[in-house]
């Protein structure tokens, strides 16, 4: 695939789409500055695919550090820790960290990356389908406290992002279907090369044919790219990413993080999202039901058990972050794309959330 640019000035990086490119070092070591490197990354992805990086630096000092597995490690602790390390090994501001993962090993390298010495040089490199649409692009970096996901954070942009769709052959069927509800969220925010894609070829998706998911991962990317160089910070129409995000993160919530993974949860508040614009005369029945067909053609989850009752996913939903006053602030599909809105109908709310509950 050509190369995808984010846009931001000086900072302005290159997004790069294939497949095999972890063993294109040609690629992407020159963007390695420094004597020394990090790489950072977990238990699983270690044996996968760590020693195709190390292999590529033989001029360097490199480092490994290997987190056990799971959204837990995405800690303070861990960040100090690894803040540590890179003192105790007396890395300086120009040597480089790579994060060799899914959204958690990018998230946290990506803040480390931030901080050390006021900001080294961060490459990222996502294995996951989630990390390779949305959370390797942008900048947005951060780790969880005990009071709320990703609280403490950055933005801080890496210098490149290499995006190996090779890495997504031995990714577990529920997380590659986790990562489609961000790709089906572009879709539905407008991006229509993206929409005819899924249209035509879901099956071929669903089997994770390569050439497929290059194109996928590639008009997905660019929508988001297209969005962070408009709106880098958040204080505008980046907020539109977040479709469907405020119902899922209070489902993610209520189940404590167990039950759903983001994407299932973000699926079925895309629903939610789609009832409500619907409620609200803002989208056609016909709309809603050509969006609706397009996130079940990719079996995206859709339905919520009765237990995760309306009134407590409203008083989770009152925290959320994108809030600005005691309004909900909310992404709306409208025919074409989608739009925020600032509400606070409690009983529009409820019925767009009870039209997903499992039919009993
Ligand atoms: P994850 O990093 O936990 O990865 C999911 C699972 O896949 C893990 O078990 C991981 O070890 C495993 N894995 C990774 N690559 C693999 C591979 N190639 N083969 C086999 N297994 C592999 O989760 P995720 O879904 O990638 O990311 C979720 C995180 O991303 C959350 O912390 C979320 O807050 C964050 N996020 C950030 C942004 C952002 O803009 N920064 C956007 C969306 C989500
Ligand atoms: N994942 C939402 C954002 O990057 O803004």
């Amino acid at each position: 695939m050509p190369s995808l640019v984010v846009e931001l000035g000086e900072r302005s990086y290159n997004i790069e789409i294939g497949q095999g490119l972890l063993s294109r070092s040609d690629l992407w070591t020159p963007f390695c500055e420094g004597e020394n490197v990090l790489i950072l990354t977990n238990q699983i992805v270690e044996p996968l695919y760590l020693q195709t990086i190390v292999e590529a630096l033989p001029d360097k000092k490199v480092f490994t550090y290997v987190l056990p597995d799971g959204e837990v490690e995405k800690n303070l602790d861990n960040f100090a820790e690894i803040l540590n390390f890179l003192l105790e090994k007396q890395f300086r501001r120009n040597d480089t960290l790579i994060a060799l993962g899914g959204g958690v090993i990018g998230d946290l390298g990506g803040f480390v990356a931030a901080s050390y010495q006021r900001g080294m040089g961060f490459l990222q490199m996502p294995t996951t389908l989630l990390a390779q649409v949305d959370s390797s692009v942008g900048g947005k970096t951060a780790v969880n406290h005990s009071l709320g996901k990703n609280m403490i954070g950055a933005f801080y942009q890496p210098k490149l992002v290499v995006i190996d769709t090779l890495t997504l052959k031995t990714l577990p069927d529920r997380e590659f279907t986790s990562g489609l509800a961000e790709v089906a969220k572009y879709a539905l925010l407008g991006e229509k090369e993206l929409t005819a894609l899924i249209q035509q070829q879901a099956d071929k998706i669903i089997q994770r044919e390569q050439s497929i998911l290059s194109q996928l991962i590639y008009f997905s990317c660019q929508m988001k790219a297209k969005i962070v160089a408009a709106d880098e910070k958040e204080s505008g129409n980046r907020a539109l990413l977040n479709l469907g995000h405020t119902f899922g993160h209070a489902i993610e919530k209520m189940s404590e993080y167990k039950r759903y993974f983001h994407g299932e949860a973000v699926a079925i508040g895309m629903h939610m999202a789609l009832n409500l614009s619907r409620l609200k005369e803002m989208v056609s029945e016909q709309a809603v039901a050509q969006k609706k067909l397009l996130l079940d053609c990719l079996n995206l989850p859709k339905r919520l058990p009765k237990d995760y009752s309306a009134e407590a996913l409203i008083e989770v939903m009152k925290l959320d972050k994108k809030n600005l006053s005691s309004k909900f602030r909310l992404i709306l599909p409208k025919d074409e794309g989608c739009v925020i809105v600032e509400e606070d109908e409690l009983e529009l709310i409820q019925t767009a959330i009870s039209l997903q509950y499992e039919e009993s």
